[in-house]
């Protein structure tokens, strides 16, 4: 039988994924990105890997952030033996501060429900907080931590899951664009390019926040509006942990750098940093670290986030077509649900039926 052959439009890591498992699960693989693989935010996010650990999130979120954590392990070597990208994945644990004593009771409380599902996680103050990571700021009162969290280079796992797809046989089709569709009704018969039509069995749109606007062309209203994540990159190593505050983020990274996040922004497709922005997360990293209002600041960016109405991917079939597939509004989870977003979309595509329930997911919910 011939294999299914699948366009998949969106060259960030949810695209890239996808077209990875899709390709090394027998599907032959068409994959499209309009620029540069990984060129938006992907590229620009820190690439935190956490587990669950506020109950707001819903039990079927916390299911697939758990899938993809398990997944990110075996990941690496897969990765590296397809393609020779090392993804820089590192451990570095993360603190989530408190600096008021209402804050710091509820993370203690949180971590008394969570220690069962996070190994290792305890509340940490005094001198053991301040050992993990002594230029914190004495504003701090505690934290809870958890020892196993790590990140990786997003922009290198993109291009990991890209040349990992193209090494096993997938058409990686760099600066092209998809224009439309071809075919009316149920099923379609391909999408037009900017490099011509592709015939092709099934299409996973996957465009980050643009993602709307292609699915408009197929009658589907899903918002997956953009929000702007700024961040700086300081020339520091005086930071060991990621660490979590009320108005921001750490995270330290390989060769000296430590990169300060992030604003959220509804500043449509506006991708730039501000000055007023840049100077929030200053403000938020020297309240978490006070030496770093001493430390150079070597680089900033902003890139757009896929945002979904309720925070929650949307996944699935797109209503009222057969054979066309939307992977999309990951928000500030795009890095962490990447492989098993890329392996739930395969099993749909290929089998119909995905190992966990993607209901809470669909497509439709948005009416
Ligand atoms: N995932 C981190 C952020 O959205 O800023």
């Amino acid at each position: 039988m011939a294999a299914l052959r699948v366009l998949v439009a969106g060259g960030g890591v949810i695209g890239c994924s996808i077209a990875y498992h899709l390709q090394k699960a027998g599907a032959s693989v068409v994959l499209l990105e309009r620029a540069e693989i990984g060129g938006e935010s992907s590229g620009a996010a820190a690439g935190m890997l956490i587990a669950p650990f506020e109950d707001a999130a819903s039990r079927p979120f916390q299911a697939l952030q758990n899938a993809s954590l398990a997944m990110y392990l075996p990941l690496i070597k897969e990765l590296r033996s397809h393609s020779g990208i090392d993804i820089e994945y590192k451990t570095c644990g993360i603190l989530r501060t408190a600096r008021t004593v209402e804050h710091a009771k509820a993370l203690q409380a949180l971590v008394k429900r969570r220690a069962v599902a996070i190994s290792g996680l305890e509340w940490v103050e005094g001198e053991t907080l301040r050992g993990l990571e002594p230029g914190i700021s004495p504003a701090v009162l505690g934290a809870a931590y958890s020892p196993d969290d790590a990140n990786v280079n997003s922009g290198l796992l993109t291009q990991a899951f890209a040349v990992s797809a193209e090494r096993l046989g997938a058409e990686v089709h760099r600066g092209v664009a998809l224009t439309g569709f071809l075919g009316r009704g149920q099923h379609l018969r391909g999408a037009g390019t900017s490099a011509g039509d592709f015939r092709v069995d099934a299409v996973v749109l996957a465009a980050g926040p643009w993602t709307e606007s292609l699915l408009r062309r197929v009658s589907a209203r899903v918002p997956t509006p953009p929000m702007r994540g700024q961040m700086l990159a300081y020339r520091s190593s005086t930071v060991h942990h990621a660490i979590w505050g009320e108005d921001g983020y750490l995270v330290p990274k390989p060769r000296g750098f430590l990169f300060a996040g992030a604003t959220v922004e509804d500043a449509g497709f506006r991708k730039r940093t501000t000055a007023s922005g840049l100077a929030s997360l200053q403000r938020a990293a020297a309240g978490m670290i006070p030496a770093l209002r001493h430390a150079d600041v070597v680089s900033s960016w902003a890139g757009l986030r896929p945002g979904s109405p309720d925070g929650l991917p949307i996944l699935g079939r797109v209503p009222g077509r057969e054979n066309v597939f939307v992977a999309g509004g990951h928000f500030r989870n795009g890095i962490l649900l990447a492989p098993v977003t890329g392996r739930l979309m395969t099993q749909l595509i290929c089998e119909g039926r995905p190992e966990i329930d993607l209901r809470p997911f669909r497509p439709e919910r948005f009416g």
